[in-house]
C-alpha cells in the first residue's frame, strides 16, 4: 500500500464520523464540563466531576476519554496516585462567560435548524437546484424564518456577538487607524450591537449606530454612545461618516450586494466617507494562512443557509465594489478568518 493509499485509509474515518467531535463537543457544553473545572479552580477528579454534574461515572468518563484524545481537556496528576481533569487553551473558550468563549457560535451550528440544510446541499448544486437548502429545510429563507422564530433570533444574535468578540480585537489591534476621523459609524447589520459597542469603547470618539432588521433591534440592549436604528438595508441606511459591514454580505449575492453598497453609498459623505467590510477573502492561489479551511467552510455554510450567500476571492470583491460606484479600495489582513476593506466613493 502506497503513503498516499494509507493516509485515506485513515483519513476516510474523518468523513464517516465528521460530525462526532461536533456532537460529543456540543454534550460538554450543555453538561457545563468547562464551567465546573474551571470554578474547581484545580485538577478535578473524574468521581468529583461526576458527583457534581449528576453523571453516570462510566458514560461521563468515556466522554472525557474522548475529549482528552482531542485534547478539549488534559489530564494531570494529584497528589501521587490520582489523575484530574483541567482546562486546556481550547476547554477555555467553552466557558459559557468566558471572555473568548465560542458556545453561542457552536450551539447555533448544530442546532437541528442549521443542521437540517447540510441534507440538501447536493440537490441545491443541481442545475434544477432552485431553493436554498435552508428553505428546504425549515419551510422559509433564514431571515423570514429567524423573524417568524424568536428563539432562533436569540441563538444568531448571541452567536454573532461571540465572534464579535473575537474579530473586533483582531481589527482594534490590526489597523486602528481605519477608524482615524471617523465621528459617526453605522454598523449595517449590527445585530445586537455587541461589535459597535467594543468599537465605541475603543474609539471613543465615534457616535454609534446600530442598524439592522427592526425585529433584532427590538431586543438589542440599550448600550452608551450607540443609537438603535431598525429597517431594511435595500431601503435605506442611515446617514454616517463610515458605513460598518461585517459578516453580512457575504449572505447575499452579487446583485444584491451591489444594491446594499450603492444604499450605503448614498448615507455617507462623498468627501470624506467610506465603507469598511469586514468578510473573508478567499485566497485564489493555494497561498492561505493557517485560517484558510475556515474560509472555505464558511463557504460551504453560505451555499448551505443563505439563498445566494458566498465567500469572495479579492477579483470577486473588486467587481462588486466596482460595480456599486467605488472608487478605490484597500484590503488590511487582521488575525482573524476575514479582512478588513476599506472602499471610497
Ligand atoms: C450574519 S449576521 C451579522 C451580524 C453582525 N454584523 C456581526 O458580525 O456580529 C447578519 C445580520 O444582517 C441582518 N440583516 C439581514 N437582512 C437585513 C436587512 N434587509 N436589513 C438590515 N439588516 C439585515 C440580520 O438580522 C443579521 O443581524
Amino acid at each position: 500500500m502506497g503513503d498516499m493509499e494509507a493516509g485515506a485509509e485513515v483519513d476516510i474515518w474523518n468523513y464517516v464520523f465528521g460530525y462526532v467531535k461536533m456532537a460529543v463537543v456540543k454534550c460538554a457544553i450543555e453538561l457545563g464540563i468547562a464551567d465546573v473545572i474551571e470554578n474547581h479552580g484545580s485538577p478535578m477528579p473524574l468521581s468529583e466531576l461526576t458527583t457534581t454534574l449528576r453523571c453516570e461515572l462510566s458514560r461521563l468518563h468515556r466522554i472525557m476519554r474522548f475529549l482528552v484524545h482531542y485534547q478539549v481537556f488534559k489530564e494531570e496528576p494529584i497528589g501521587q496516585d490520582s489523575m484530574g481533569f483541567s482546562l486546556t487553551p481550547l476547554s477555555r473558550r467553552l466557558i459559557k462567560h468566558g471572555e473568548k468563549n465560542m458556545v453561542p457560535l457552536i450551539l447555533l451550528e448544530s442546532s437541528p435548524t442549521m443542521l437540517a440544510p447540510w441534507h440538501s446541499l447536493s440537490t441545491r448544486v443541481l442545475e434544477s437546484g432552485d431553493i436554498s437548502p435552508f428553505e428546504a429545510a425549515n419551510g422559509d429563507d433564514i431571515w423570514s424564518y429567524t423573524e417568524a422564530n424568536s428563539g432562533h433570533s436569540d441563538l444568531i444574535n448571541e452567536a454573532m456577538a461571540c465572534s464579535a468578540r473575537v474579530t473586533v480585537p483582531a481589527i482594534i489591534e490590526g489597523c486602528p487607524e481605519v477608524f482615524d476621523g471617523v465621528e459617526s459609524l453605522v454598523d449595517v447589520g449590527g445585530g445586537n450591537g455587541t461589535a459597535l459597542s467594543l468599537l465605541v469603547k475603543a474609539f471613543p470618539w465615534i457616535r454609534g449606530i446600530n442598524f439592522d432588521l427592526s425585529h433584532v433591534v427590538a431586543v438589542a440592549p440599550k448600550l452608551n454612545g450607540i443609537e438603535n436604528v431598525g429597517g431594511d438595508m435595500f431601503m435605506s441606511i442611515p446617514n454616517a461618516d463610515a458605513a460598518f459591514f461585517m459578516w453580512v454580505l457575504h449572505d447575499w449575492n452579487d446583485e444584491e450586494c451591489i444594491k446594499i453598497l450603492k444604499k450605503s453609498r448614498e448615507a455617507i459623505p462623498k468627501s470624506k466617507g467610506k465603507v469598511i467590510i469586514v468578510e473573508a477573502v478567499v485566497e485564489e492561489d493555494n497561498k492561505s494562512d493557517e485560517l484558510g479551511f475556515v474560509r472555505l467552510m464558511l463557504d460551504m455554510v453560505m451555499m448551505a443557509h443563505t439563498d445566494k450567500g458566498k465567500e469572495r476571492t479579492l477579483k470577486e470583491w473588486s467587481y462588486v465594489l466596482r460595480e456599486s460606484g467605488f472608487t478605490r479600495f484597500n484590503v488590511k489582513s487582521i488575525r482573524a478568518v476575514q479582512s478588513v476593506v476599506e472602499a471610497y466613493p
